[in-house]
C-alpha cells in the first residue's frame, strides 16, 4: 500500500492528522511523507498505520497518537500520563520569561503543577535558571523527567512529587511561581469536548466544584513561600476565575495585574509580593 491510497482512504480523520500519523508510523518526517506519497509502505508499518488512524477516528489527540506536542517552539512528549499542553499556557511562559528577564543572578524559580514539564523544562531551556518542578502525580513527574533530558535541562531541573508545598521544607521560599493547576469547574466537565474528557487525565483538569479549590489551598501557603519582591503567575479560565484568584492574592497582600490570551479570555494572573503590602 501507498501513503496515497492511505490518504484517500482514510475518511473522517483530517488531512493534516493523517499525514502526521503516516510520517510518525512511517520514522520519517511530515514535509518527506508528503512528498513521497507513491511511496509503497511495508505490510507492518501499512497495518500500523490503518490502528492508529482507526484511534483517532475514535477521538483519541493526535498528540498522544504521535507522543509529541510543540509548546514554546519546543517538542515536547506527551503520553495519557499527562495533560497535552495547551497554546494559551505560553502566555504564562512569556510572563514568566518577562520577569525572569535576562538576569544572571540566581532565582528560585517553582513550576508548580508541572505535568509534562511544559512551563519548567522550556523556563530551565530558555533563562540561565534552575527549576523546581512540583506535581502530585509520580507518573507525570516520570514525563516530565524525560521532557528535561529532551531538552538538555536535566541539570537545571529538580523534580518532587508532592501535594502542591507539602514535601517541602518549611523555609524554602521562591521568587518567582509559575502554576498550571487544575481549573475547571464540576459543573463546566460535560461542556468540555468528548476528546479531553475521555483520554486526558480528569486529574490534571478537574479542580473541585468551583474549579478554584486547588488554587485556594495554594494561594493560602504562598505568604510562606514567596520571597520578599517575588512574583506568582497562575494559570485560569477566565473573568470569574480570575475574579477569585485575583481576590484571593490580593486579600493576602499581592498586587494583581490580568493578562488575557489571544481570544480575549482572562488567562494569567500576576501576582508581586513586597512584605510591606
Ligand atoms: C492543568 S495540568 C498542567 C500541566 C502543565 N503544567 C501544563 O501547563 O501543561 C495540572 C497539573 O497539576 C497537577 N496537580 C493537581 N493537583 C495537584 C496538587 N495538589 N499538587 C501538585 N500538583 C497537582 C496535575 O497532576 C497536573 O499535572
Amino acid at each position: 500500500m501507498r501513503i496515497r491510497d492511505i490518504m484517500s482512504q482514510n475518511g473522517a480523520v483530517k488531512r493534516l492528522d493523517a499525514i502526521n500519523i503516516i510520517a510518525f508510523a512511517s520514522h520519517i518526517g511530515r514535509e518527506e511523507a508528503l512528498a513521497n506519497q507513491h511511496r509503497e509502505l511495508d505490510g507492518t508499518t501499512a497495518e500500523r498505520i490503518a490502528r492508529l488512524l482507526e484511534e483517532r477516528r475514535q477521538g483519541k489527540p493526535l498528540a498522544y497518537i504521535t507522543q509529541k506536542k510543540e509548546f514554546f517552539s519546543e517538542e515536547l512528549y506527551v503520553d495519557e500520563r499527562v495533560l497535552i499542553p495547551r497554546p494559551e499556557t505560553e502566555l504564562l511562559v512569556e510572563e514568566g520569561l518577562r520577569i525572569l528577564g535576562e538576569k544572571r543572578e540566581r532565582r528560585r524559580v517553582l513550576d508548580m503543577g508541572t505535568g509534562s514539564g511544559a512551563i519548567g523544562t522550556v523556563i530551565a531551556k530558555k533563562t540561565l535558571q534552575e527549576v523546581l518542578c512540583i506535581d502530585i502525580s509520580v507518573e507525570a513527574l516520570r514525563v516530565a523527567r524525560y521532557n528535561a533530558r529532551r531538552l538538555n535541562v536535566s541539570e537545571k531541573t529538580q523534580l518532587l512529587c508532592s501535594d502542591l508545598f507539602e514535601g517541602l521544607r518549611e523555609t524554602v521560599k521562591f521568587d518567582v511561581i509559575m502554576a498550571n493547576l487544575p481549573y475547571v469547574a464540576v459543573d463546566e466537565w460535560d461542556g468540555l469536548m468528548e476528546d479531553v474528557k475521555r483520554f486526558e487525565p480528569e486529574t490534571a483538569l478537574l479542580g473541585g466544584k468551583e474549579g478554584t479549590e486547588i488554587y485556594e489551598r495554594f494561594i493560602d501557603k504562598l505568604p510562606s513561600r514567596i520571597a520578599e519582591g517575588g512574583h506568582v503567575l497562575c494559570e485560569v479560565g477566565g473573568q470569574r476565575q480570575a475574579g477569585l484568584i485575583g481576590a484571593g492574592l490580593r486579600a493576602r497582600g499581592f498586587s494583581v495585574i490580568t493578562r488575557k490570551d489571544l481570544s480575549g479570555i482572562e488567562r494569567v494572573i500576576v501576582g508581586k509580593w513586597t512584605s510591606s503590602s
